[in-house]
């Protein structure tokens, strides 16, 4: 078994809008190891969600290879990438997108409609995931009689409910508190500590610390650059 979770190399990616041509990606090559924990960083149109977007499958590149735990994903038919997405990938977003009528219980149900598995069992795991996130109590809650941080935390349970190895994230924190997003964040160091690989876009310097490593992205590519950082963290531009 292979111990790199996500291989990118080469990676490029170039959309075309109304005649013109956006380099988005240029040359992106990027091992990230099974377990690890990611933070990904940069000023705002250097990438990053369209790196996300890659690696959940959503968004083929214009060249180079991507591999998620050996598996060449733009190489799968449609359907059995719908299907490796489903098996491999927990996706949260900074809009939480829970369906509004639906209680937090039915919303981490969702992703276990096709699966072949009773219907108690399903209720059973999204209990189970509920309380790992810490809403036990709230489970017959609709979205809007829950806090920011609560719908995020079920949409983070609604991500891991299948037991996907790998979670991606795009600025989970983007529209919470300082408070609230220390909490989230506690919660994804939490989940990489019991085994799950974690890749998150953030614009907030202070998230970096709860993750193993932070990369950069500057104008579609990764950087290392010192002055970069500084300018990121800060968020000037050089
Ligand atoms: N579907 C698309 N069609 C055309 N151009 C796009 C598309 N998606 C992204 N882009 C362009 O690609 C570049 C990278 O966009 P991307 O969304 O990956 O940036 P980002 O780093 O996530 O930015 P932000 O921090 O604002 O979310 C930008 O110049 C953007 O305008
Ligand atoms: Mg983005």
């Amino acid at each position: 078994m292979s111990e790199i979770m996500i291989s990118l190399k080469d990676i490029r990616k170039t959309y075309k809008s109304m005649g013109d041509e956006v380099e988005a990606l240029k040359s992106v090559t990027l091992d990230i190891k099974k377990g690890e924990s990611v933070s990904v960083m940069g000023h705002s149109g250097s990438g990053k969600s369209t790196l996300l977007s890659i690696i959940g499958a959503l968004n083929p590149p214009t060249s180079g290879i991507i591999e998620i735990d050996g598996i060449d994903i733009y190489k799968l038919s449609q359907e059995k990438r719908a299907d490796f997405r489903r098996e491999y990938l927990g996706f949260v977003f900074q809009q939480f997108q829970l369906i509004p009528y639906l209680t937090a219980h039915e919303n981490v149900m969702l992703p276990l409609t096709t699966t072949k598995r009773s219907n108690k069992e399903k209720r059973e795991m999204a209990e189970e995931v509920l309380c790992r996130v810490g809403l036990g109590n709230k489970i017959k809650r609709l979205p809007n009689q829950l806090s920011g941080g609560e719908q995020e935390r079920v949409a983070i349970a609604r991500a891991i409910v299948n037991e996907p190895p790998l979670i991606l994230a795009d600025e989970p924190t983007g529209s919470l508190d300082t408070k609230t997003g220390d909490e989230i964040m506690e919660l994804f160091q939490k989940l990489n500590e019991e085994g799950l690989t974690v890749l998150m876009v953030t614009h907030n310097p202070d998230n970096t610390s709860y993750m193993g490593r932070t990369i950069l992205m500057k104008d579609g590519q990764l950087s290392l650059d010192e002055e970069d950082f500084v300018s990121v963290y800060s968020n000037k531009k050089v």
